[in-house]
C-alpha cells in the first residue's frame, strides 16, 4: 500500500538575511524553534563574519533552509523570492564593524546601501506581481542607534537613572524622532539604507518596519567587536587595546533580548513605524572592560586583578562617537517589551559561553583573522 504524504503547507515563508552572523543566528534560531509552521530561509553570503557553525543546533530542522547568496545579486534575490514564495523579510545582512568601515567604506556602501536596495526592489517586483499585492507582507529592516550620531558626555562620573540601577552619563537619549546624524562610514551606510526602506513605503506603499538597536552582546559575536575580542585576548594573555581614554559610553543589550524584540515587532509592530531597542544600560568602555577582566579571571581561577596589566591604551578610533544611549520606552509602552536579563547576569553568561566554546573561537579566528588582527590592532 502506498501513502501519499502531503507536506504541511507553511503559514509563512520568511527570508532572514545575514542569518549566519551574530544577531541573525539568534533570530533564525528563535523563529525556527518557535514557529514550526513558518519556513525560515536564511540567506547569507558567508563573509568573514558569517559562520554556519552558529546554527549547528537547528540546521537539520525541516522548516529551516540555508541559501548562500549575496544580497547585491538582484537576479538571484528575485529568483529566490519566487522560489520560496517569500512573504516576510527580516533584513540583517550588513557589513557591521565601524573600524573596517573606516578602512574600506566602499564595501559598506555596496552591501549596506546597494544590497538593501536590491532586496527592496526584488521584494517590490515579486509582491506587486501577486494578486493580493502587499497584503500580509512585511519588510523589516534591522538598523542601529549609530545613525543618530553621538550624544554628549555631560555627566562623566555618571548619575542615577530612573530606568536602571546603572548610572547614565548624559541628559539626552536617542528617541525615534532624533534627527539622523551619522558620523562613521558604517553608520552613514546604515542611515542611507534606513532612508531607502522608508522611501519604499512612502513611494510604493511597501509594508516596512525599521528598528534601531543599541550595542548587542552575547554568544556567537565575531571577535573583532569589543566584548568577544577582549575575552579571547585575556584568555591568551594578549594586550587589550582600549581606544583613547576608554571614556566612550555604549548602551549594551543581550542579543537574545534583541531577537525577542524583533519577533514581537515583526508580528505586532505598526507598519511604516520605527522602534528604538535598548536596555537602558550605559557603560563607559573602561568600566565595562574591568568587569570583563574580573569575570574572566574569576572563571579561569586567576586571582583578582591578574589580567589588569593587559589594558593597553592605543590611538583613538577616528571620529569616535562619544556616547550612545537609547530610549526604548515606546517599545515598552506600546508592545510591552523589556530586557529579560540584568547586565551582570548577561555578561556572566556571555563570558562563560566564550570560555566554554573555545573550539568555535579557534575556528573563527583561524585563516585571515590573524592578519587582520595584526593590521588593525598591533599596527595602530
Ligand atoms: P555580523 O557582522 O555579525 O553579521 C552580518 C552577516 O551578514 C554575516 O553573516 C555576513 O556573512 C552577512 N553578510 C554580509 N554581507 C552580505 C551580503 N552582501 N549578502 C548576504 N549576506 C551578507 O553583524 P551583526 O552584528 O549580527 O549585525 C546584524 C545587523 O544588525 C546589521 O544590519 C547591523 O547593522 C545591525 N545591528 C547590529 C548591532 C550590534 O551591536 N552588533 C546593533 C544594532 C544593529
Ligand atoms: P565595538 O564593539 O566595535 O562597537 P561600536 O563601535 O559599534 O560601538 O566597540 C565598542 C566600543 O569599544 C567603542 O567605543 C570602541 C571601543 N573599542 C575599544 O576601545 N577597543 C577595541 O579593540 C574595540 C574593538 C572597540
Amino acid at each position: 500500500m502506498f501513502y501519499i504524504v502531503q507536506a504541511m503547507p507553511y503559514k509563512r515563508h520568511i527570508l532572514v538575511t545575514g542569518g549566519a552572523g551574530f544577531i541573525g543566528s539568534h533570530v533564525v534560531r528563535l523563529f525556527t524553534n518557535k514557529y514550526d509552521d513558518y519556513q525560515i530561509i536564511n540567506l547569507d553570503k558567508l563573509t568573514y563574519a558569517g559562520n554556519l557553525a552558529n546554527l549547528k543546533d537547528i540546521e537539520n530542522k525541516p522548516n529551516y533552509t540555508f541559501v548562500k547568496a549575496d544580497i547585491c545579486d538582484f537576479e538571484t534575490i528575485c529568483r529566490l523570492m519566487e522560489e520560496f514564495q517569500v512573504d516576510g523579510i527580516i533584513h540583517l545582512a550588513a557589513e557591521s564593524h565601524v573600524d573596517r568601515s573606516i578602512k574600506d567604506p566602499f564595501t559598506f556602501a555596496r552591501t549596506n546601501v546597494m544590497g538593501t536596495l536590491s532586496l527592496l526592489q526584488a521584494a517590490k517586483l515579486y509582491w506587486e506581481s501577486k494578486k493580493e499585492g502587499y497584503e500580509g507582507k512585511r519588510f523589516y529592516h534591522i538598523s542601529t542607534d549609530e545613525v543618530y550620531g553621538a550624544l554628549e558626555l555631560t555627566h562623566p562620573e555618571g548619575v542615577k537613572s530612573a530606568h536602571s540601577t546603572h548610572p547614565v552619563y548624559g541628559d539626552d537619549f536617542f528617541h525615534e524622532s532624533t534627527k539622523y546624524a551619522p558620523h562613521s562610514p558604517y553608520s552613514a551606510s546604515k542611515a542611507s539604507s534606513d532612508h531607502f526602506v522608508r522611501a519604499f513605503h512612502d513611494t510604493y506603499g511597501m509594508p516596512t518596519l525599521v528598528t534601531n538597536c543599541s550595542n548587542n552582546y552575547g554568544p556567537y559575536q565575531f571577535p573583532e567587536k569589543l566584548i568577544p575580542l577582549f575575552i579571547n585576548n585575556i584568555r591568551h594573555r594578549k594586550p587589550l587595546p582600549v581606544y583613547g581614554k576608554g571614556e566612550n559610553v555604549r548602551d549594551w543589550l543581550y542579543v537574545e533580548d534583541h531577537a525577542r524584540a524583533i519577533d514581537l515587532i515583526f508580528h505586532q509592530g505598526r507598519i511604516a513605524d520605527t522602534y528604538n531597542i535598548g536596555g537602558f544600560n550605559e557603560w563607559k568602555n573602561i568600566d565595562l572592560i574591568k568587569v570583563i577582566i574580573k569575570t574572566v579571571d574569576r572563571l579561569l581561577g586567576h586571582p583578582e586583578g591578574y589580567s589588569s596589566d593587559l589594558i593597553t591604551y592605543v590611538t583613538d578610533r577616528k571620529g569616535h562617537d562619544m556616547r550612545y544611549a537609547i530610549d526604548s520606552s515606546k517599545l515598552h509602552e506600546e508592545l510591552g517589551w523589556e530586557p529579560s536579563l540584568q547586565f551582570e547576569e548577561g555578561i556572566e553568561k556571555t563570558v562563560r559561553w566564550y570560555l566554554d566554546n573555545q573550539e568555535w573561537m579557534d575556528n573563527v579566528t583561524s585563516g585571515d583573522y590573524q592578519k587582520y588582527y595584526e593590521e588593525m590592532y598591533l599596527g595602530r
